[in-house]
């Protein structure tokens, strides 16, 4: 008996150092067929472990928003798997996947993505609407995650009422609502000042150090990688160097 305990403890440690990934790719290919055969991503493997912030950065056309729309489970590969928590998503129908993404993934999105009419607090509330959640305690979660983000006083501002350094806030906010897995960004910074680059940086590190909230965020300002535990490079389709970020040095 004492044995077995014995075992199970070093299987537990081992399991401690060595985590599990969350998020994997496994020789991932992605054709576009425009006429002419456009390979966007050409054997791409890695993963993601829980906790990570990882950069994903490359040139424009090296296949980064394709890679992360594989992971978000927007797009199917044309070939390789895609796997969050041991599960392909090729073994999941279209619904089983757009329930998997609602429930587990967050997504942050360059040009914010807002729903022009609805107020700040209503598009925080957007991927709660269709769960069970009762009514009082969206509204309770919603006024925390915009008072986190530093937004109390805009919650019923329209988008076109704000800046867009406090958009990509609320979309932040947004991306949280329903407590993801994992966050993932696609150059999220993209559109800000360096400035406004520097406070979003910092609330989306804040994030993931504060609730060891799993993030991947694409870019290819190479000024981020401060921010990062890892950073994973590709090119021509191809993931070519894994660096480590800056964040713990
Ligand atoms: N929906 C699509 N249809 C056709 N070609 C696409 C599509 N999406 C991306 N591509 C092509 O795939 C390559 C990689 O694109 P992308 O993943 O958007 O690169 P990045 O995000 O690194 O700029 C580019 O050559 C791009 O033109
Ligand atoms: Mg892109």
């Amino acid at each position: 008996m004492i044995i077995i305990t014995l075992c199970l403890e070093q299987a537990r440690a081992a399991a401690s150092r060595f985590p599990s990934p969350l998020l994997s790719a496994r020789r991932l290919t992605k054709v576009f067929h425009l006429g002419t055969a456009v390979y966007a991503l050409t054997g791409v493997t890695a993963d993601i472990f829980p906790g990570e912030f990882v950069i994903i950065r490359g040139p424009s056309g090296s296949g980064k928003s394709t890679l992360l729309s594989l992971w978000a489970g927007l797009d199917r590969p044309t070939n390789g798997q895609v796997m969050m928590d041991g599960v392909s998503f090729d073994t999941l129908s279209e619904a089983a996947l757009s329930d998997l993404r609602r429930r587990r993934i967050g997504y942050v999105f360059q040009l914010f993505n807002l729903v022009e009419h609805l107020s700040a607090l209503s598009n925080v509330a957007l991927p709660l609407t269709f769960s069970r959640t009762p009514h009082w305690y969206v509204e309770e979660r919603c006024q925390r995650l915009l008072a986190w983000v530093g937004l109390s006083h805009r919650a019923h501002h329209l988008p076109r009422q704000l800046s867009g350094g406090e958009q990509q806030r609320v979309a932040i906010a947004r991306a949280l609502a329903n407590e993801p897995a994992l966050l993932l960004a696609d150059e999220p910074t993209g559109n800000l000042d360096t400035h406004t680059t520097d406070e979003i940086m910092g609330l989306m590190a804040q994030i993931n150090a504060q609730w060891q909230q799993t993030t991947v965020m694409v870019t290819h300002d190479e000024r981020l990688d401060v921010y990062a535990d890892r950073v994973l490079h590709m090119a021509d389709g191809q993931l070519v160097a894994v660096s480590r970020g800056g964040r713990h040095r």
